[in-house]
């Protein structure tokens, strides 16, 4: 049994987009660690606080707090998405020691293409639903079709940190390719399309195939 993921790829490749179908029709609980530090922001915690510094910047959390957040989440349960995490050597170490992992799924995807989707991206802030105005749009402008609530952009989805964010995954997140290939966990699939195309073949990997 396939029950714990791991979604690796660049911002912007569709992992939360996937991470939340799959979530919806086959009850893997999406772990996002993108969302679960922007709602300490949205509080102001003392972790909120810290985290702005960095994710404003498009630079990363520190990995040791980053390894407290994920410890408290994933013993909670036995099927799971992790969306965004781990995204250095060090975090990818440490999560060995707390649980194993069944796959590791890499979203392939050009740069030019994130680009384009994440200058149309928009969240909801209460259920954090991702929407995309050009590929993804809710039903009514910049509402949220599940709650209502009136939709936002992402503080670093301005050019300037996304930029940023991809020299930073480069730089400390895609090394974890390679340490999951040696390890036989990584399958790579391709994200360009659309998302029901993606969805078709992340279902393909993880229940026919594998
Ligand atoms: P995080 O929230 O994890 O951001 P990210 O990895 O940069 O990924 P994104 O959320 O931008 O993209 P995604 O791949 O989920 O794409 P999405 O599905 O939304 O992290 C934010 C920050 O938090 C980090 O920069 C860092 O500061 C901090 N952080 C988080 N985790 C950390 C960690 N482990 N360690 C240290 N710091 C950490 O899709 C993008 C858009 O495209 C959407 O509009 C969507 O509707 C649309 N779309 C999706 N798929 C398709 C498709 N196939 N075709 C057309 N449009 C599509």
């Amino acid at each position: 049994m396939i029950n714990k993921l791991i979604f690796l790829g660049p911002p912007g490749a569709g992992k939360g987009t996937q991470a939340q179908k799959l979530e919806k029709d086959y009850g893997y609980k999406k772990i996002s660690t993108g969302d679960i530090l922007r709602e300490e922001v949205s509080k102001s915690t003392d972790l909120g606080k810290l985290a702005s510094q960095y994710m404003e910047r498009g630079l990363l959390v520190p990995d040791d707090v980053m390894i407290q957040i994920i410890k408290k989440w994933v013993n909670k349960f036995d099927k799971f998405v992790l969306d965004g995490f781990p995204r250095t050597l060090k975090q990818a170490e440490e999560l060995e020691k707390i649980v194993p992992i069944d796959r590791v799924i890499y979203f392939e995807i050009t740069k030019d293409e994130v680009i384009k989707r994440l200058s149309a991206r928009r969240i909801c802030p209460k259920c954090k639903v991702v929407y995309n105005l050009l590929t993804n749009p809710p039903k009514n402008d910049e509402i949220c079709d599940l709650c209502g609530s009136k939709l936002e952009r992402r503080h670093d989805d301005a050019p300037e940190v996304i930029n940023k964010r991809f020299e930073v995954y480069e730089k400390q997140t895609l090394p974890l390719l390679e340490f999951y290939n040696s390890k036989d966990l990584l399958i790579k699939i391709d994200a360009s399309g659309n998302i029901d195309e993606v969805y078709q073949r992340l279902k393909k990997v993880l229940f026919y195939q594998v």
